[in-house]
């Protein structure tokens, strides 16, 4: 799973993301591109330019007549995890929203966190709590500060599954 998240685990609000910083959006496409990517149809609908280019962009939706541009449409958690493309992968990354990453939080092996050094009291949906006795940081950046093209400071960090 791949998220940024605030000090109080929010992830957004009005369908939208809390903020928008330049560096997470460099590493977020660095860490995904060329891997499937998984997102509830909310989050497919957020995207400002539409479905996520050079990656399999596959969308949860509970309408088995739904179609997305560019997007494979699934109706079940079971049905993503048959694709093909799934479980021909050798690394997918589930992308949110909040919805999807609850039902995803048990089958993942590893979070890919960018931790935003703000609250924001308006979030109104939220990542799972990451629980010390099921997850081991693996690594942590350096803090990088706010500048003109990242409003807020904010880090990296990579959890793996305790097996
Ligand atoms: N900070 C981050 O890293 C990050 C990343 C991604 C998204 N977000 C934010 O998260 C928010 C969106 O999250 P959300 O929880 O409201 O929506 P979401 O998880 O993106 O999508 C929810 C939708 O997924 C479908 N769905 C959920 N469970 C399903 C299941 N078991 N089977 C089939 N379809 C299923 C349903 O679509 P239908 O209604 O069509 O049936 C549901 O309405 C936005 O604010 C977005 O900006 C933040």
């Amino acid at each position: 799973m791949i998220v940024a998240l605030d000090e109080k685990n929010g992830i957004g609000r009005n369908n939208k993301l809390l903020c928008r910083l330049s560096g997470d959006m460099k590493n977020f496409k660095e860490l995904t591109t060329g891997h499937p990517v998984i997102m509830g149809r909310k989050t497919f609908e957020s995207l400002p330019k539409g479905a996520l280019p050079n990656r399999v962009n596959i969308v949860l939706t509970k309408d088995e007549e739904k179609i997305f541009d560019d997007a494979i449409s699934c109706s079940s958690i079971d049905e993503v995890m048959n694709l093909r493309v799934i479980k021909n992968c050798e690394k997918c990354f589930v992308i949110g929203g909040a919805e999807i990453y609850k039902h995803f939080f048990d089958l993942a092996d590893k979070l890919y966190v960018t931790s935003i050094r703000h609250t924001f009291e308006d979030a109104d949906v939220f990542f799972p709590e990451i629980d010390i006795d099921n997850w081991r940081i693996n690594s942590v950046s350096d803090e990088f500060k706010a500048d003109e093209k990242n409003e807020f400071p904010y880090f990296f960090a990579v959890y793996e599954r305790i097996r």
